[in-house]
């Protein structure tokens, strides 16, 4: 099934091309079905209905875990690192793994969870939680993952706009040197969830709880009296799979719908394929399974290959910024995914934490989650790959279930700063602003995609209109990402960022991703966010939040050397009108920098900054009001 060389890959492109429907049913052969499908697709992108592989019957755990017991019983599944280096690993054979899945199917049935009922899970990164996740969907229950971070009103309003019946979470979470309360946390959402009748808690801080009599039950005690055994249920194809929500840049978070046979086979070919799985390597994602990366590539992805995946529970920087090259030399990795953020933040910690450690286990590197500067992916392929592992930058969303634009490890062209090409079988396109496809190279639009592909989402949970608006409306019969993208003259894809991030300058389109990148080119700068705020003659000019590894004694020198990298780099019409040093951006969770609130202080809007409250770090936006002040 894996593409292994560039003639095989341009006969896959060629199969799509001629026959796309013949191209996914290959695909689906090599999975289990309890029954074959009668249709490959049917599709609209006006009323935006898509069904992939109608009238199939199958569930996504028996090719997950079933079907590899006959050749890997004892090959390890899930290794689980825990956040305190000092406590022991757990390893999880495909065996093993099988036999949690069934207990905890077991418990949820005993709680009378049935085929189609709603679990949320908010729960640390542990084992437990990619039990939970298969065991729901062994039992046919659509999970709802909410990242741990959250806040207790974040976690009810989703369990209530999916009405879930149950909440499994913990009574406590470690994450660096701290413990996130989440079974009070949980307590203070369930004050306001009348769909909540059952909570599954595990132990895992062995913190102080309170348990409600008939509705709270210890996950140890649920799991000692449940049989090793339970039968998958059968799943349509499009049976809902799971919920995740995301964030829009308006409105409540979407319910982003999933469904079972489309996302299997498109997680299993986008793992194999981009990262050039091999039988027996170790494969590590650092994202967290709250996100879509630890979903499709941390449980879905690596299991349905028959992979080992790592989890880790804890961050890059605890006990120290060398956290993860520990990890790669001690597991000896082979694979390793993670964020630009990441490095950026490491990159930062200076190259002692690096060179402690032997990482000549990597082949493959890949990034995820927001654009990589330059600067960061030489780092990242010198320091990290030893300027041998091809970098997969790969460019996706939660919308889209699996990665869509990168480069295959190894097989196609890796450039900096590009996503490359799309995978084969997905067909994507840059459109103009008067709404038309652009054929030509060396050009910048907006990033579509005009063929249903099996992994997109379906539907955002009970707001199917959201859906057509958010995704189907802006240009009909495409889906719109909703980022920018530029095609170079080879015509490979760099992602320039969201849409809403654009400034227009002059009258002239600019990216943001492309002066930051700039900009982070200067030897003192760690990080920087560019925002656009009214410009009296411009009609908008750019105001540059920059963090330094140290603060520069001469701004008006530092300021002046910045704008040349930018005048370098992009042009002297991007050159910055403001720029002010910040300790910190204000970033969510998930590591996004939150460019509302920039925008705002850039604006000289102090006051009024809307919601907060997914802010990793709340006090950051105070310190960056007290110098934007002084700034202007
Ligand atoms: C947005 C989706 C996909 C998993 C994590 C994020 C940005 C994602 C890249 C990349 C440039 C990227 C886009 C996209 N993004 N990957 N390789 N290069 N930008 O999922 O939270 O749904 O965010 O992340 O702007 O639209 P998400």
């Amino acid at each position: 099934m894996r593409i292994k060389s560039i003639e095989e890959y341009n006969t896959e492109k060629s199969n799509f091309d001629n026959d796309p429907e013949r191209f996914w049913e290959e695909k689906a052969e090599s999975f289990i079905w309890k029954k074959k499908w009668d249709k490959v697709l049917n599709w609209d992108f006006h009323s935006a209905k898509i069904n992939w592989f109608n009238g199939g019957k199958l569930n996504i755990t028996e090719n997950c875990l079933d079907r590899h017991l006959k050749k890997r019983a004892n090959q390890v599944a899930i290794k689980w690192i825990a956040n305190n280096p000092n406590e022991k690993s757990i390893s999880l054979t495909y065996q093993e793994l099988h036999a949690e899945v069934c207990k905890f199917s077991n418990v949820l049935k005993k709680h009378a969870i049935k085929k189609g009922d709603r679990v949320c899970l908010y729960m640390p990164m542990v084992p437990e939680l990619s039990i939970a996740v298969l065991a729901c969907a062994r039992i046919g229950a659509i999970h709802s993952v909410v990242f741990a971070g959250f806040s207790a009103k974040s976690l009810s309003d989703r369990i209530n706009d999916a009405e879930c019946q149950a909440l499994i979470t913990a009574d406590g979470g470690f994450r660096g040197d701290k413990i996130t309360p989440l079974k009070a946390i949980s307590d203070e959402a369930m004050q306001t969830t009348p769909s909540i009748k059952t909570c599954i808690v595990l132990e895992r801080t062995k913190s102080k709880i309170e348990m409600k009599n008939q509705r709270d039950y210890w996950w140890h005690h649920e799991m000692a009296s449940v049989d090793n055994n339970f039968p998958a249920e059968f799943m349509d194809s499009e049976d809902e799979l799971f919920i995740l929500y995301t964030s829009g840049s308006t409105g409540k978070p979407k319910g982003i719908v999933h469904t079972t046979a489309g996302y299997m086979i498109y997680s299993q070919y986008s793992f194999q394929n981009v990262f050039q799985y091999n039988e027996g390597d170790i494969y590590w994602c650092t994202a967290d399974i709250g996100w879509i990366t630890g979903h499709s590539y941390i449980i879905y992805g690596p299991l349905l290959a028959g992979a080992t995946s790592i989890m880790f529970e804890g961050v890059p920087t605890f006990p120290d910024a060398g956290r993860f090259w520990r990890i790669v030399e001690e597991n000896k990795i082979n694979i390793f995914y993670t964020a630009p953020t990441a490095i950026r933040a490491l990159e930062a910690k200076g190259l002692d934490f690096v060179k402690k450690y032997n990482l000549t286990s990597l082949r493959v590197l890949g990034t995820v989650g927001e654009p990589i500067n330059e600067d960061a992916w030489n780092w990242y392929f010198k320091e990290i790959g030893g300027g041998l592992c091809p970098i997969v930058d790969t460019w996706w969303q939660t919308e889209t279930g699996g990665i869509m634009i990168s480069n295959l490890a190894g097989i196609t062209t890796a450039k900096p700063t590009f996503a490359t090409l799309p995978l084969p079988g997905i067909k994507a396109c840059i459109m103009d602003d008067s709404n038309s496809e652009i054929n030509e190279n060396d050009i910048e639009g907006k990033l579509c995609i005009k063929y249903p592909w099996p992994s997109m989402a379906r539907t955002i949970y009970g707001d199917h209109k959201r859906f057509i608006d958010t995704y189907f409306s802006t240009f009909p019969g495409y889906y719109f990402s909703g980022d920018g993208c530029f095609k170079n003259k080879d015509g490979l894809f760099r992602i320039t960022g969201r849409v809403d991030d654009v400034l227009i300058i002059s009258g002239h389109n600019l990216g943001t991703a492309e002066i930051e990148s700039a900009i982070d080119e200067h030897n003192n700068v760690c990080e920087s966010a560019i925002v656009g705020y009214p410009h009296s003659i411009k009609g908008n000019g750019i105001y540059a939040f920059i963090i330094c590894h140290e603060h520069p004694l001469n701004t008006d020198k530092s300021n002046e050397e910045i704008n040349k990298l930018i005048v370098k780099h992009v042009g002297p019409i991007a050159k910055v009108d403001k720029i002010q040093y910040v300790n910190g951006l204000p970033k969510t969770r998930s590591g996004k920098i939150m460019r509302r609130i920039l925008r705002k202080i850039a604006s000289g809007e102090t006051t009024n900054l809307g919601d907060t409250s997914t802010l990793l770090d709340p006090t950051i936006v105070e310190s960056i009001i007290k110098g934007s002040i002084n700034n202007n």
